[in-house]
């Protein structure tokens, strides 16, 4: 708790402080256990230091309050400065507080206090100014910055807007556009952007506390009335001249912010920063903000948030495993999976092998990965000289023995279990001791391609999603063998590589896929029912997925690889079948459950695929009939939760929101919705228990409710409240 400064003269009680004897210039004060206070000549300086990133917790806003009142009240302190210690200014408000009571003083009164002091206050900052911290700064008089400092307010990534303030003075400093960029996308800038736009008035070389005070100097020595953001008006008149601005924005966001909430709301809030007066745009942002507090999109986005960085802890795991260092990798196989990897990890910075046993696939596998480098950098995401330096990283061979300085090698061969046991062995007969060996199988026993080397505790599953370069998602397959070190290695590479990594368990198509092929099941049986594949996809992208599974079947060449594998099975299907002894392979010829035209990826109906799937009906003997939009979604989404239940039992995802984060990350599940895991929380489980027991009594034993869903509706319980028994260490960070 900080001092108790009602009651005293506010001079008198820093003096106070000061008599105390803790302090004198150049000392800090403690004010509470994370602001201090200190006086550096005649400019006071406020810091918090409250790790990890200095969140606005209400402490921080306490002590905060009174330490601004104290040198506001002090005549020798003729400016205020305002700095964080740690790793960064303040990074946003204490998320966890959202659902809880508010306490005063909220952080509204605190910036308030800051706006209205007679004395000039100035942020210095440094790290990341985001979310509450930059609302914070905006209400500083000043604010100056170090060169590698940035600046965003990323509300809308949990599904809100900025709650004090930040709609209404970030425009009225850096103008309408850039304020829609940042507010309606999250988008952060660095201090050279913050410069030119007005959000930051200097970037400070050396000390910053030292130029934060030396500006704060200044800026009081001279006679002047120092600005309120409130007050300023002039970007906002530019705003006013171009009435179509905010729809043209609305439009150039409308595909990426396609079903979520909050980017539209943000736009409606700067719009209310342009043509309301202040006091009066801070009252919309405020019934806004608290609209969007209140709805399931936040809730989701906010739980999504946490499962995220909950997915890093793995239970059991000693915080001090020690992890393989890799400074080299090596990559088996040139084909998409082993090209897409290898560009991951040149671009962490790591020189790759790269082993191939065919010349040609090599060079292809090289030309595949500088067109793409090349592509990335027409549209500005890097220079020709990156693409040559990223190039050069890779050290293409089609020699094994050349893998031997590799600390990580990842085996990308065609999906042969004898193929990869084959590589596997000479992996470890030229892998370094301590090398982490790991295979991209998607579907194979990653236990028995551990045995096929001497060491399977070095061996684990890394399964990337295709493109590997872009998606996100990687599963970490934990063998019955793999040690912790391994474990910990993979998911601190996964990170290092810019992806997310979550831990799952051996089992047939692993976490994503498993629950992908639940789906796929009943996707197939809803066209022999009656529905067409643009009905069963429009189902789920209107629920909020980029495509549903025949879009998607087109783009990943999924009619040839289900084809091939039933041939290896003898499995029949037969609109599958069909499709593919018609060539009908995806949009890679133009034509699979869609047809396409010329350099369009736009899928269309096709009747020569709906008369396929005619004939099956007939086949099997069935009636074909209308089918509801809500049975389609029902009959996708509950046999995936119902998937997801039983992978939970079966110990193959530690937690739900493993399951969630796997969806998010590698299936493009809408965070507005959380997850499939979260979803069927909203849903109720008991509610998705009862219609599962409806359709098994339909359709058949596929439906039947797996034990835990039905022990965790019948107790009222839900995933997202899913504990954690073990102890957990967080891995890489
Ligand atoms: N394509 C996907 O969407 C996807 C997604 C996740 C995982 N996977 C898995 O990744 C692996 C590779 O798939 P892909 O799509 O990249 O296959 P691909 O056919 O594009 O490439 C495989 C490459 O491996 C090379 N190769 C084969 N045997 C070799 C050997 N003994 N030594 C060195 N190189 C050898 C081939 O020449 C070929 O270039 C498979 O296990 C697959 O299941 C694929």
């Amino acid at each position: 708790m900080g001092p108790n400064w009602t009651g005293h003269h506010p001079r008198a009680a820093w003096r106070g402080l000061l008599n105390d004897g803790k302090v004198g210039e150049h000392m800090q004060t403690k004010v509470n256990d994370v602001v201090s206070l200190e006086r550096r000549g005649n400019v006071a300086v406020i810091s918090i230091d409250n790790p990890p990133v200095n969140a606005l917790s209400h402490p921080v806003r306490e002590g905060l309050l009174a330490s601004l009142r104290y040198a506001i009240a002090d005549e020798d302190a003729r400016a205020i400065v305002l700095v964080c210690a740690g790793r960064t200014f303040v990074a946003g408000a204490d998320i966890s507080e959202f659902d809880k009571p508010p306490q005063p003083p909220s952080l509204h009164e605190s910036l308030d206090a800051i706006e209205v002091s007679t004395r000039p206050v100035v942020a210095a900052i440094h790290g990341t100014a985001l979310g509450g911290g930059l609302e914070l700064a905006l209400a500083c008089h000043y604010r100056v910055a170090v060169g590698s400092a940035r600046f965003g307010l990323p509300e809308v990534n949990l599904g809100i807007i900025p709650g004090a303030g930040g709609t209404q003075r970030l425009p009225r400093l850096v103008g309408v556009n850039t304020a829609l960029h940042m507010i309606a996308t999250g988008a952060m800038i660095g201090a050279t952007e913050a410069l030119q736009s007005g959000l930051i008035d200097q970037i400070v070389e050396g000390d910053l506390t030292e130029g934060g005070v030396a500006f704060a100097r200044q800026v009081s020595a001279e006679p002047r009335q120092h600005p309120r953001v409130r007050d300023r008006d002039e970007k906002l008149a530019e705003a006013r001249a171009e009435p179509h601005l905010f729809d043209d924005f609305r439009a150039s966001i409308a595909r990426k912010s396609r079903g979520f909430l909050a980017p539209g709301v943000a736009v409606t809030a700067v719009e209310a920063a342009v043509n309301l007066p202040f006091d009066a745009g801070i009252a919309r942002e405020r019934q806004l903000i608290a609209e969007l507090l209140q709805s399931e999109q936040s809730k989701a986005q906010r739980y999504f948030f946490f499962a995220e960085r909950k997915s890093a802890k793995i239970p059991g795991l000693a915080a001090d495993t020690p992890v393989v260092n890799v400074s080299r990798a090596a990559v088996i196989g040139a084909g998409t999976m082993g090209g897409g990897i290898s560009m991951v990890l040149a671009n962490a910075g790591i020189p790759v092998t790269l082993v191939e046993q065919n010349a040609e696939n090599l060079e292809r596998g090289l030309g595949v990965m500088r067109k793409n480098w090349e592509a990335t950098a027409a549209r500005g995401g890097s220079s020709q000289g990156q693409v040559e330096e990223r190039l050069a990283r890779i050290t293409p061979t089609l020699n094994f023995e050349d893998i031997a300085d590799a600390d990580l090698v990842i085996e990308a061969v065609y999906e042969q279990l004898k193929l990869k046991k084959d590589v596997f062995a000479q992996v470890d007969r030229y892998a370094k001791q301590g090398a982490l060996l790991a295979t991209n199988t998607s579907g194979l026993d990653v236990n028995q391609i551990a045995l096929a080397t001497a060491r399977p505790e070095r061996v684990v599953g890394m399964h990337f999603f295709s493109p590997a370069n872009v998606m996100k998602l990687l599963e970490v397959v934990r063998g019955d063998r793999s040690s912790d070190t391994a474990i910990a290695s993979a998911m601190n590479m996964g990170k290092k590589m810019g992806k997310v990594p979550v831990l799952v368990g051996v089992c047939e198509g692993f976490v994503g896929n498993r629950m992908l092929a639940a789906r796929g099941k009943q996707a197939d049986r809803l066209l022999l029912e009656g529905a067409l594949p643009h009905q069963v996809d429009r189902v789920m992208f209107d629920f909020g997925l980029p495509m549903g599974p025949y879009a998607m079947a087109d783009l990943a060449a999924g009619i040839e690889l289900r084809w091939r594998r039933r041939q290896e099975t003898g499995e029949m299907d037969f609109i599958g079948d069909r499709l593919a002894e018609l060539g009908r392979f995806g949009q890679k010829v133009g034509k699979g459950y869609y047809r396409y035209e010329p350099n369009s990826r736009a899928p269309l109906p096709d009747p020569e695929v709906e008369e396929i799937i005619r004939e099956a009906s007939r086949r099997e003997g069935l009636q074909r009939r209308d089918i509801s939009d809500q049975e389609i979604l029902e009959r996708l989404v509950y046999p995936m939760i119902n998937e997801g239940a039983r992978i939970l039992e079966d110990g193959v995802a530690i937690r739900p929101g493993d399951i969630d984060v796997i969806w998010v990350y590698g299936y493009g599940w809408p965070t507005y919705r959380g997850g499939p895991m979260f979803y069927a929380d909203s849903v109720g489980l008991a509610q998705i228990r009862d219609r599962l027991v409806a359709l098994q009594a339909q359709h058949g034993d596929f439906f039947r409710p797996a034990a835990l869903l039905e022990r965790m509706a019948r107790e009222g319980r839900r995933f997202q409240d899913w504990e954690q028994t073990r102890s957990a260490a967080t891995v890489g960070s």
